[in-house]
Formats: C-alpha cells, sequence, structure tokens
C-alpha cells in the first residue's frame, strides 16, 4: 500500500518520478504528490485523486526543474484521501520533505510530544510525524543519514521512507522496516523505490536492502547502514523481465492483459523445473532431504486469491504426499495458537512477498521453529527473503489489482512443492512424478485454446449487470475455485457475490435462491463421483427459479444446458485452472459493463503491507 519512488541523477527528477508513480499506482491511487529540491528549497504539488490529477495539475504549474526529488501514491490509512494528506510531508521549517509507506504506530505519543514543543501539523496523518522529527534531527547535525537513523531508532511500526533535505541537494535517503524499498542502479542516477517497476525503464540493476537499514544514495554511489550506524553489505540482483511486461501492450487494462497472459506465465511457472535427469528439483526450497522427509504435517497461510490458491494446493499435496495439510488465512493464524513443531512445514503464499498479514503469520510459524517456505511472484521480497526457501512463480509483473496469472501460478508451484515432498518421501516414484509434470505442461495449451475463444462472457456480463446478488457453486477443487469466482466479481464489479460448496447449499444457502438468482457452477469432471451430486444440485435451484451458468468440460455431453461455458477437459486437480478462467472474464466483463475502473477498483490497494 503506497508506492514510493526517488530520483537522484543528473537529470531533472520530475520525468522520472512520475513515470515511477504511473508504475507503483497500482499499489494504491486515492492522492499523490512529488517533491523537487530545487534553488535551495522543497518545491511539492500534491493532490488527492488518481495520478491523473496531479499530472494535470503539473501541467498547468509546473514544478521547477531539480536534479533530487521524491514522489508518492498513497492507499489512505491514518486521514482521508484530501490534498492536505498526500504526501510528501514537510517539516514546519521547510528543511526536509519525506514520504513514507507503512504504518508509524506510535504516532500520537509523537505527536503529541511535537505539539507541545510549539509543532503545528498540517495533515492527520501518522507519516507527518516522521518530517517533522527528521527536521529536528537534521538540525542538529545536518548530516541526513545520521538525522535519519535517529529517527528511525524512535519509530514504531512499519515503514519505508525516503526524504531530502535542503542543505544536501546531493542526497536522497530512504529506510526501512517491514515495508518494502529497492535500490535501482543505474550511470549517473540511482532510485529508490517500493518495487522494481518504479525504475525499470532507466536500469535492470537493482540493491536489496534489508530490515532496518538506512540507505544513502548521490547520483554515482550508494551505502549502507543499520539504525545504529553500522555498515552493512548489501545484495545486488538484476531484474529479469523488461519495461515492456510492465505496459499494457495494446490491451484496454491491465487484467485484460494479465488474463491473456496466462498461458505463458504458466509455462513460464513450470520452466526450469527438472533436471537432467528428470528430477523435480525446486533448487531454491534449500531444505534437506533429511528436513523434508521429517515433515508430518503442512500448513498453507495466504490471503485473498492466495488463500483460495491453497485451499486447492491442499487437495493435491495431501493426494501426492499423503501428509496433512491445513489452510489458514494469514491474518487469523497466529492469533489461534496454532499446533507448529519443528515438522511442521509451512507454506506462505503471495504474489507480492510484501502481504503484512501474510509476513507477521510467516514470522510466527519461523519463531515456533516450523520450516517456512514461500511461494512468490516478487523477487527479493520480504516473505521470500525471510523464508528459509522460495519457489518464484515466474509469473512476472502483475499490475491489476485483482490477481489473475498469480493465481494460476501459485497453484501451480504449490503443486511441485507437493510433488517434491512426495518424490523425497518415496511416496511417488520419479516416473509418476514425471507423467503429472507431463499434465501440468499440458495445461499452457489448453488454457490458450479456452482464452482464444472466450467471447461469450462479454453477453453473460451484459445479462447479468444488474443482478442483485451473484451465488457461485463448486465442490472439492471446484469449492475454491467459486469463492475466487466471488471474490474477484465483488471487488472488481461491487457486486454481492458469494462461493459455497454445493453440498451445503440444502443446510441454508439454498433459502437465497428466487426466481432469475444468476448461479455460477462449477461442474466437477464427467469421470469425478462428485460430478452427478452436482447435477442434482443445479436441479434443485433451477426447480426454485434460478438461472444457472454452468461452467464444464468439453467433452461432458450430460450437459446439455444453452447456458454451459465449455473448459478443456483436464484431470481433476488441475481443472481449476481452467474453471477459473470465465470467472476471470465474468468478473472483468462485469466491471467493463458497469463502467469501473477494472484496474484499480475502489478501496483496495496490489500489496496490502498493513495488518
Ligand atoms: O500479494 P498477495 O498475493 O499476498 O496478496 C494477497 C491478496 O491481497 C490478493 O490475492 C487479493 O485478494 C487480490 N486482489 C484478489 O484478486
Amino acid at each position: 500500500m503506497c508506492g514510493i519512488v526517488g530520483y537522484i541523477g543528473n537529470s531533472d527528477a520530475t520525468p522520472a518520478l512520475l513515470s515511477g508513480l504511473a508504475r507503483l499506482e497500482y499499489r494504491g491511487y486515492d492522492s499523490a504528490g512529488i517533491s523537487i529540491l530545487s534553488g535551495g528549497k522543497i518545491a511539492t504539488t500534491k493532490r488527492a485523486g488518481k495520478l491523473g490529477v496531479l499530472v494535470e495539475a503539473l501541467k498547468k504549474k509546473p514544478l521547477p526543474a531539480g536534479k533530487v526529488g521524491i514522489g508518492h501514491t498513497r492507499w489512505a490509512t491514518h486521514g482521508s484521501p484530501v490534498d492536505r494528506n498526500a504526501h510528501p510531508h514537510i517539516d514546519p521549517e521547510e528543511k526536509v520533505a519525506i514520504i513514507h509507506n507503512g504504518i508509524i504506530e506510535n504516532y500520537q505519543v509523537l505527536k503529541e510530544e511535537l505539539e507541545r514543543l510549539g509543532h503545528y501539523f498540517s495533515s492527520d496523518t501518522d507519516s507527518e510525524v516522521v518530517a517533522h522529527l527528521l527536521g529536528i534531527e537534521y538540525g542538529k547535525s545536518a548530516d541526513l543519514t545520521d538525522a535519519m537513523e535517529r529517527v528511525c531508532q524512535r519509530l514504531h511500526g512499519n515503514f519505508s521512507l525516503v526524504a531530502i533535505a535542503i542543505d544536501s541537494p546531493g542526497v536522497l535517503i530512504g529506510a526501512r522496516r517491514n515495508s518494502p524499498l529497492v535500490v535501482g542502479l543505474g550511470q549517473g542516477e540511482n532510485f529508490l523505490a517500493s518495487d522494481v517497476s518504479a525504475f525499470i525503464s532507466f536500469t535492470k540493476r537493482a540493491l536489496e536492502i534489508g530490515q532496518n537499514q538506512v540507505v544513502t544514495l548521490t547520483a554515482d554511489s550508494c551505502s549502507i547502514s543499520d539504525f545504529n550506524g553500522v555498515t552493512q553489505s548489501p545484495r545486488e540482483f538484476q531484474v529479469t523481465w523488461d519495461a515492456s511486461a510492465a505496459e499494457k501492450n495494446g490491451f484496454p487494462h491491465f487484467m485484460a492483459k494479465e488474463i491473456m497472459e496466462q498461458p505463458k506465465a504458466v509455462a513460464d511457472c513450470l520452466l526450469g523445473r527438472m533436471d537432467e535427469n528428470g528430477h523435480l528439483t525446486l533448487n531454491e526450497v534449500r531444505l534437506s532431504d533429511d528436513e523434508i522427509r521429517d515433515i508430518d504435517k503442512v500448513i498453507i497461510i495466504g490471503c485473498g486469491s492466495a488463500y483460495h490458491a491453497g485451499m486447492i494446493a491442499k487437495y493435491g499435496i495431501e493426494h501426492w504426499s499423503r501428509l496433512p495439510v491445513e489452510v489458514e488465512l494469514a491474518s487469523e493464524f497466529r492469533y489461534r495458537d496454532p499446533i507448529i513443531t519443528r515438522n511442521t512445514l509451512v507454506i506462505a503464499i503471495s504474489q507480492s512477498g510484501e502481504t503484512m498479514d501474510t509476513l507477521m503469520a510467516l514470522r510466527h510459524a519461523k519463531d515456533q521453529r516450523a520450516k517456512v517456505i514461500s511461494i512468490c511472484n516478487t523477487y527479493g521480497a520480504s516473505i521470500p527473503r525471510e523464508s528459509d526457501g522460495v519457489i518464484y512463480t515466474q509469473a512476472g509483473p502483475e499490475i491489476a489489482v485483482a490477481s489473475t496469472k498469480a493465481f494460476l501460478t501459485q497453484i501451480v508451484a504449490a503443486y511441485l512443492v507437493g510433488l517434491y515432498i512426495a518424490e523425497i518421501r518415496g511416496i511417488k516414484f520419479i516416473d509418476e512424478v514425471r507423467d503429472i509434470l507431463e499434465e501440468l505442461g499440458e495445461l499452457p495449451e489448453k488454457i490458450e485454446r479456452y482464452l482464444e475463444t472466450s467471447e461469450r462472457l462479454k453477453d453473460l456480463a451484459l445479462e447479468f449487470k444488474s443482478a442483485q446478488s451473484i451465488l457461485f457453486l463448486g465442490r472439492h477443487v471446484g469449492f475454491p475455485v467459486a469463492l475466487e469466482g466471488a471474490l474477484k466479481l465483488k471487488e472488481l464489479a461491487y457486486m454481492h457475490a458469494v462461493g459455497f460448496a454445493a453440498g451445503e447449499l440444502k443446510h441454508g444457502p439454498i433459502a437465497l435462491i428466487e426466481e432469475g438468482t444468476p448461479v455460477l457452477v462449477i461442474m466437477p469432471n464427467l469421470n469425478s463421483p462428485l460430478h452427478d451430486k452436482m447435477v442434482s444440485n443445479v436441479q434443485e435451484i433451477e426447480a426454485r427459479g434460478a438461472r444457472a451458468i454452468i461452467i464444464t468440460a468439453e467433452n461432458d455431453t450430460s450437459i446439455t444446458s444453452p447456458r454451459a461455458i465449455r473448459i478443456p477437459d483436464a484431470p481433476t486437480l488441475f481443472q481449476p485452472l481452467l474453471a477459473v478462467l470465465p470467472l476471470q472474464l465474468f468478473a472483468y466483463e462485469s466491471a467493463v459493463v458497469r463502467g469501473y475502473d477494472v484496474d484499480q477498483p475502489r478501496n483496495l490497494a496490489k500489496s496490502v503491507t498493513v495488518e
């Protein structure tokens, strides 16, 4: 939540900051602002609303040129989205400007202390206290790095901060604890940002900044210290995708592009997972074979779509490895005193790798000595860095707030973990694992085949445009798919939508059915024992007036409904990767016909870095 970017170099900072903010807008979009250091002063423009509002304001009244600056796009936590709460925030003497992502938990105490010293606050944010404190500390020593270290020692909570100061025109300073911040190393220019997408069109060289560290950048140097001033050695990495991956490339929305990228994303997720002897290799898992053999329970944690991916993965991991798997919402996990031992494997699933609920749950698991591996799409993010091992999903950047290709690849990656465990524990022979991998390898073509013929969803979205409520039914692996379909519709089209396990219908939810209620049904495979039970469920709801739209395999001739949506046939465990596609498209088209912002739905942000 909140995107932050800083620039220092030999060019005018404003274009670089605006281009960075455009790429970070997915992180928050209720206000935006930039500050530039120019002519010994800090010049700032900030506006409530999306980035476009700021861009228009800057066209009418450009900021003076300057070679160092900071920019912010906000997802409000403390204080409503109005101009005065937008970042950057400036200290009362207008010597420093800061931007912040995260929450300063002790801001009230600090604010009262500052008010007693006569400070007046111009915003309702927690972040403004940082500007005031930095102004005071900087006034004492005129060394921005020292000042930032001292300020950070006083802050509780989560933060990534970037700051500039009028008497240090050649310095850009940043700090982080529990919130993301990376350095981009350019030629005669350097960057600080929430993620690499902000500077990818300038450089692919990046540095990870660790927990509780301060980074000091000039146009051609970078040094890192901890909050006590002790020098730290950062890890450099190369960004593996290029700027075009973070563009819409002719699609009307990032979500449309990302849906269509799913065949490639799944194929890429499977890339490089087999060694020359045909063994499944997950090099980044970093657990010894003995440690894997000792595992006696798996717990999967995640939020939103990542949680649904975990629910689906449970079926595969249990089936292949014969280990019990629990799936838990990360936000609930550590509050129920879960039973965790050294032999518990916790799998944390997160596209962004920065979701605070998941990070905190992961830390709880580690404190209890569990082994933790993460499934993540973002290189170098906090969750993979704090895990014992990581499987990167290799899906490429996902910009739209709605999870699509991340969701599919999370299922695939979690399945790979299940197969890996099964092979090492001797539950599955190598050739059995290879056969399953071959079937997985057929999915990109099947996904592509469905997506090429998916036009009909637009008509359905139009037909149900004004529905009061839409239900989703599934069984077995189809149940989490139903939950995912309902989540997508809620977050994108703002429609009331609920997913149910179809077997539960008769225990209550069937009372919701009235004349015309749309119900999307994920039909189990023809050879599943649940197929006929679901057919009965459909009859039960249709008898009560429901309009059932049945997502079913193309070879299932028993379904003759004119409302059937046909997907390629696949083994039961892989069916979710196909069945979810029409649900993604339905939510997408519903948002479009209802006139909503598909990529940036209201009240949401892509990366939720607060608990
Ligand atoms: O980055 P993460 O995978 O940890 O994000 C988890 C959820 O916030 C995310 O999946 C969210 O539910 C999506 N917007 C759903 O489309």
